[in-house]
């Protein structure tokens, strides 16, 4: 549908950014804070470990003033969960509190809103020790969690994140470095979507719990949603996206917004035997939670076609948004009529649109995008300057498409793309920059970690004082 009159973005729309505790604070073992699984991994080979990365921990103030510059109305950060809780369950760290306590108050002071994600890809190491997600007791161990931020920060943080990308840490555990299965384990896929099972059991109380000590608060859930398309028109094209399309995507939202398992993704789950065990009371635990907002991340959509092989492959994606197959389920192809970025991830903005108008006739909640944005290799010129036209293209584009979707009629609350700030990428270090701030620092020379501002820094900035009426650079 051609629009021939936009839409403004609405008044209070939430202009920001996201990054993520393990990926941008450093300090992974300073001041108390207990190892996760992301600090006990072994790093891809030539990228970074994560025990420096932006330095934010240290850096917070110059990084949130920056931030304030740009014009932010949000700051979507992480928690990380072993920094309050260096074993995952216990004792609280009271530095940990303390920098959080930090980190917002300097949002406030600036009148950014904090908008905190609870679970980032970063399980205490001690809890991955006891089972992590596969152990039904993490459900418990997480909702404690939750009431400890509730508790510590909820008279302040009005706008919360469940768990980041379940999907991905179910999908990919392993590229992302979280994925934890017992030795010798029989059936891999059964034992991931248990894990999975409590993840989700764990959101739904944290969602509710939210609800009931912080009356005035939102809360909602945070996957990775990419459209997905069928290769072509042969009907059984479609009828692999609608199935990858569920199991990548309609699963979670199916279970935060109604309660219920996704019918596609359950009949092939029999079929592998490999459906969750559910106890008595799951089914109204799920039902009783209720999102205020759904939040996104979104980098390109994906396209598949009809899966010819019988058996084999099982692995449903090479990284986060590269589909590989299922065999007999889908398969994935690349889309012609894409270009993609340095990193190889296809670039389609006006799939944000189609995947923006897919939600929402789905779910009728109003929505926020927690990613979205363009990993590339930036330079430092002698002057300190950094030109990005190939970021600001994308973002613009981007930003562009949401606003037709705002005038197809569907609601949205903010848009914070990846990232604020250069950070460590999770599987390609920190060449890979998403930033609109530089980060002066290569994978393994440390540098001055100084920070410069990006030609995206200054555009962004003009987006958001202009309501997102002037894209132009
Ligand atoms: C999302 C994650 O999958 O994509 C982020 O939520 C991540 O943690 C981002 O950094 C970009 O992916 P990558 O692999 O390029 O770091």
């Amino acid at each position: 549908m051609y629009h021939k009159k936009m839409k403004p973005f609405p008044k209070d729309f939430l202009w920001g950014a996201s990054t993520s505790a393990y990926q941008v604070e450093g300090a992974n073992l300073e001041d108390g804070k207990g190892p996760s699984c992301q600090d006990v991994k072994k790093v891809p080979e030539g990228t970074s470990e994560l025990n420096v990365c932006a330095d934010q921990y240290h850096r917070y103030k110059e990084d949130i003033k920056l931030m304030a510059e740009m014009g932010f109305k949000v700051y979507r950060f992480s928690i990380s969960w072993s920094r309050i809780l260096p074993e995952g369950t216990g004792a609280v760290n009271p530095l940990g509190i303390q920098y959080y306590n930090n980190v917002i108050d300097e949002c406030l002071k600036y009148g950014i809103e904090p908008l905190v994600t609870m679970f980032h890809f970063d399980m205490p190491a001690a809890l991955d020790k006891r089972g992590s997600w596969g152990n039904r007791e993490s459900v418990d161990w997480f909702v404690n969690f939750a009431k400890v931020m509730f508790e510590n920060f909820g008279d302040r943080v009005k706008y919360w994140l469940t768990i980041n990308e379940q999907n991905m840490l179910t999908l990919v555990g392993p590229v992302i470095g979280t994925l934890m299965l017992p030795e010798n384990c029989e059936n891999p896929l059964k034992e991931i979507y248990q894990q999975n099972h409590h993840m989700l059991l764990a959101q739904a109380k944290a969602m509710v719990l939210c609800h009931e000590m912080l009356p005035g608060a939102k809360i909602g859930p945070a996957p990775n949603i990419s459209l997905v398309y069928p290769a072509s028109c042969k009907p059984e094209d479609t009828t692999a996206a609608q199935n990858f399309n569920a199991i990548r995507n309609w699963l979670y939202l199916d279970m935060a917004v109604f309660g219920r398992y996704n019918n596609l993704v359950w009949s092939y789950l029999e079929e592998n035997d490999a459906c969750p065990e559910i106890l008595p009371g799951d089914e109204e635990i799920m039902k009783s939670a209720h999102p205020d907002f759904i939040g996104f991340n979104y980098y390109n959509t994906v396209t598949v076609e009809a899966s010819k092989s019988t058996e084999g492959s099982a692995a449903s994606l090479e990284d986060q948004q590269k589909a590989s197959e299922i065999a007999g389920v889908y398969k994935g192809f690349r889309n012609p009529n894409l270009l993609t970025t340095e990193f190889g991830w296809e670039i389609d903005p006006q799939g944000f649109r189609n995947t923006i108008r897919e939600m929402y006739s789905r779910y009728h909640l109003p929505m926020i995008v927690t990613e979205n944005g363009l990993g590339a290799y930036d330079t430092l010129t002698e002057d300190g300057k950094v030109h990005d036209p190939y970021r600001i293209e994308y973002l613009r584009q981007h930003i562009s498409v949401m606003q037709e979707a705002i005038t197809d009629g569907c609601e949205m609350m903010g848009y914070c793309p990846w990232s604020a700030i250069d950070l460590v990428s999770t599987h390609e270090g920190i060449r890979k920059r998403y930033g609109f701030i530089y980060v002066d620092r290569d994978e393994f020379d440390l540098k001055t970690l100084d920070r410069y501002r990006k030609d995206s820094f200054y555009w962004y900035k003009k987006v958001i004082a202009t309501n997102g009426e002037d894209l132009t650079d």
